[in-house]
């Protein structure tokens, strides 16, 4: 089999894990589409990358059919084939009990994590399937909250759960059009999303902790890598976790 396109777009790249992905995407020779609501943050993630790199800053909604197809149009004008999806962008609640949370707050959750996840691997698939050389990869961005609940999270815990779904299914869909699908499950990544960690977050069993974070740089390496491997290997499930984050050892 053939090299993949080094052509990638990244969603929720204005921050964390999206901007420190497609920085070390564009690193190393890959040119990115940065997708996102906000275009300032975007564009801040192309300045923040080497002179020259080939970004291109695309405004996009996942959650949004139309600017989902806009999205993926605009990188086959642009750059041409397309070698990979990161799909990044996720969003969560604050911690509320299951009977408290309001319906529209769900509906959120599962707009962005799963209505939007699918969109982007639809459309990623789509183009894979039909450009030549054929084939890419996508891989989704699910969470330790794809294994385990954190307390009172049930939107996100269920979002992520189903992100599984999501990789498996495009995985076994994906083999006669030579597209590989793979999941990366990360743990405490310093984000913005991520910030309560270190100052502390409800354990299950009612205690209030400061838990280690890791540098989200770190799963930049680990994505990139994955991105790396020809289309005839593929990290199906990757998890990358502060070392000492309470997980495994049931704590
Ligand atoms: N940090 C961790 O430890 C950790 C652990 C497990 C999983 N994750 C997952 O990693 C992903 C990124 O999280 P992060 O930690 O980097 O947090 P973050 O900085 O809050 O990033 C979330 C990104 O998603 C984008 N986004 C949200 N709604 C969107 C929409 N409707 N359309 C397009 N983009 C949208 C946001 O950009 P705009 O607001 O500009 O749209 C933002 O850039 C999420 O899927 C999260 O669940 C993170």
């Amino acid at each position: 089999m053939s090299e993949i396109q080094k052509v990638a777009v990244v969603t929720g790249a204005g921050s964390g894990i999206g901007r420190a992905v497609a920085l070390a995407l564009a690193g190393a020779g890959w040119s990115v589409a940065l997708a996102g609501r906000r275009e300032e943050a975007l564009r801040e993630t192309a300045r923040l990358a080497d002179e020259g790199a080939p970004l291109a800053v695309l405004p996009t909604d996942v959650t949004v059919p139309e600017q989902v197809d806009a999205l993926f149009e605009a990188v086959r004008e642009r750059f041409g084939p397309l070698g990979l999806l990161f799909n990044n962008a996720g969003s969560g609640t604050p911690p509320i009990p299951v009977d408290e949370l309001p319906y529209e707050r769900w509906r959120e959750v599962v707009d962005v994590n799963l209505n939007g996840a699918f969109l982007c691997a639809q459309a990623a698939f789509r183009t894979m399937r039909h450009q030549r050389p054929q084939g890419g990869r996508i891989i989704n961005n699910g969470s330790i909250s794809a294994h385990v609940p954190r307390p009172k999270s049930i939107a996100y815990t269920a979002t992520k759960h189903a992100i599984t779904g999501l990789t498996r299914s495009l995985s076994l869909d994906g083999r006669p059009f030579r597209i590989a699908c793979g999941q990366i499950d990360i743990g405490n990544a310093a984000t913005e999303m991520t910030a309560r960690m270190a100052t502390g977050i409800e354990q299950a069993n009612g205690s209030v902790l400061a838990e280690p974070v890791m540098d989200a740089a770190d799963v930049a390496r680990t994505v990139l890598h994955m991105a790396s491997l020809p289309l005839a290997a593929n990290v199906q499930f990757a998890t990358v976790m502060a070392t000492t984050m309470p997980y495994i050892g049931r704590g």
